[in-house]
This record gives structure tokens, C-alpha cells and sequence, in this order.
């Protein structure tokens, strides 16, 4: 049986990203993260990359039908299964998911619960491989030469959103907007919660389970 479509739901340092990282590697999954389509947009220099790189430095919301764009441009619905990391972020794109993606496709949205008080830590701390996508934590995953890639020893990145000024600012955006989307998901019957203040490999043994049930 195609494993469902996953909807992560969750703040900003929740470890979605990292999460997706692990479920795309043992079970196949696509992972679409609107965050990674709009940075790229935005160090490709294009049209719409101009359009967000101020709004995304702020750590604000990019326009939903532009972000929706650029959603169903990336995806295959119907070739694989996918992870959205970044999608819904308001109740209008929960619904827009659903309207012009997803159909009656079968899928579970996963809520990442953690205190918000905690991520800030995790976020200033983290670094990022562009190319490899690997996602590191100066503190809790620290790669083995400083600044570089395990991977592909490529530099790493500081994220200009990661700031702690702006990391408050999207972390307000996130708890003003949620409560929407669980709703949303919740009375459809597909909301699950997992707990993300946990070890990375024990959260994804939980993920694991649910996908699997
Ligand atoms: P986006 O890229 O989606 O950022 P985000 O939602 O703020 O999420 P993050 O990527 O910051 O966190 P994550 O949960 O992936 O955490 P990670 O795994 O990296 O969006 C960026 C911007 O794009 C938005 O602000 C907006 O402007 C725009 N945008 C995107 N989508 C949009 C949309 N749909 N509509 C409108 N605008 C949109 O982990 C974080 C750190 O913690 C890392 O250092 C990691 O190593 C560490 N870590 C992870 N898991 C654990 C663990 N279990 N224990 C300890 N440390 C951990
Ligand atoms: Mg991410």
C-alpha cells in the first residue's frame, strides 16, 4: 500500500526539516519544503526571488497563491509520496492544499509539539548545507570540520532568518496562525501529535509508527 501524503505541521526549529531528511532516506518519500523553494528562488536571483528575499529576511509570510505556485510547480502527486514541510502555514492554504493538490488523496497531517522557549536555542545553533541539504546544530550535531559538510564538504550556511530577533518574529507568526490548521485537520480525522523535544532518532521511530498504522 503508497504510504500516505505527510502534512508537517510545526514551529520554526521543530526539526521538520530534519525529520523529513530521515523519512525520505529509509521510506522513499518525497520531501517539498516550501522554505527550500523560496531560498533557492531567492539565491537564483529570479523574478519572484526578488519578490520574497525582504519578507522572507523579516521572517514574514510570502503570499499564499505565489507560494501555491510554486508548490504544484515541484510536485508529482500521483509518481510518489511526499512530505510538505512549510505548507499550510494559515488556514486559507490548508484549504488550498487540499482544493488544488492533495483531491481526496490520502494523507495525515503530523503536528510537531515543542515549547517555543527551547526553539530558539535550536535555531540560532543551526547550520545548513545548501547543496546536500544536511542540517546541523553547532550544539546537538556539530559537524566533524568546523564550518564545513560532512557530506560534500561544501561551506555551511547561517540562514538569515535564523537571527534571534527574527526568529521571535516567526515564531509569533506560527503561534498566531496554527490553531486554524489543527482545526482544519483535526475535524477532517487525519491530526496526529508527536512530541519533537526528543532525540532526532527516537522522534523518528515515532513517525515511523504513525505512517505505518
Ligand atoms: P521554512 O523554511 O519553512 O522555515 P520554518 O517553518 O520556519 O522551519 P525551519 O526550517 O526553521 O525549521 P524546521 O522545523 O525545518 O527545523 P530543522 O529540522 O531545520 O520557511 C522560511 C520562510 O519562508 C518563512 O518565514 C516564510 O517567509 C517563507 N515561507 C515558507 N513557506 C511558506 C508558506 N507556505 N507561505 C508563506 N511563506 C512561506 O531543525 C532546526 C534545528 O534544530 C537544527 O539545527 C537541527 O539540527 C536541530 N534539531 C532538529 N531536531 C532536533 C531534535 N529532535 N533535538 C535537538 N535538535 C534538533
Ligand atoms: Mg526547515
Amino acid at each position: 500500500m503508497a504510504h500516505p501524503h505527510l502534512i508537517f505541521l510545526g514551529a520554526p526549529g521543530s526539526g521538520k526539516g530534519t525529520q523529513a531528511k530521515k523519512i525520505v532516506s529509509e521510506l522513499g518519500y518525497n520531501h517539498i519544503s516550501t522554505g527550500d523553494l523560496l531560498r533557492g528562488e531567492v539565491a537564483k536571483g529570479t523574478e519572484l526571488g526578488k519578490r520574497v528575499e525582504k519578507i522572507m529576511k523579516e521572517g514574514a509570510l510570502v503570499d499564499d497563491q505565489l507560494v501555491l505556485e510554486l508548490l504544484k510547480a515541484n510536485c508529482d502527486l500521483d509518481n510518489s509520496s511526499y512530505i510538505f514541510d512549510g505548507f499550510p502555514r494559515n488556514g486559507d492554504q490548508a484549504k488550498m492544499l487540499d482544493d488544488e493538490v492533495l483531491g481526496s488523496r490520502k494523507s495525515l497531517a503530523i503536528s510537531f509539539e515543542m515549547d517555543t522557549e527551547k526553539i530558539v536555542e535550536r535555531i540560532i545553533n543551526r547550520r545548513t548545507a545548501k547543496g546536500s541539504g544536511e542540517i546541523y546544530n553547532l550544539i546537538t550535531r556539530p559537524p566533524k570540520v568546523e564550518g564545513k559538510c560532512d557530506v560534500s564538504g561544501e561551506d555551511l550556511i547561517h540562514r538569515e532568518d535564523d537571527k534571534e530577533d527574527v526568529v521571535r518574529n516567526r515564531l509569533q507568526i506560527f503561534e498566531n496562525t496554527i490553531e486554524p490548521m489543527l482545526k482544519y485537520y483535526d475535524e477532517k480525522g487525519i491530526l496526529v501529535k508527536v512530541n519533537a523535544d526528543k532525540d532526532p532518532a527516537e522522534l523518528f521511530e515515532d513517525l515511523k509508527g504513525l505512517i505505518a498504522r
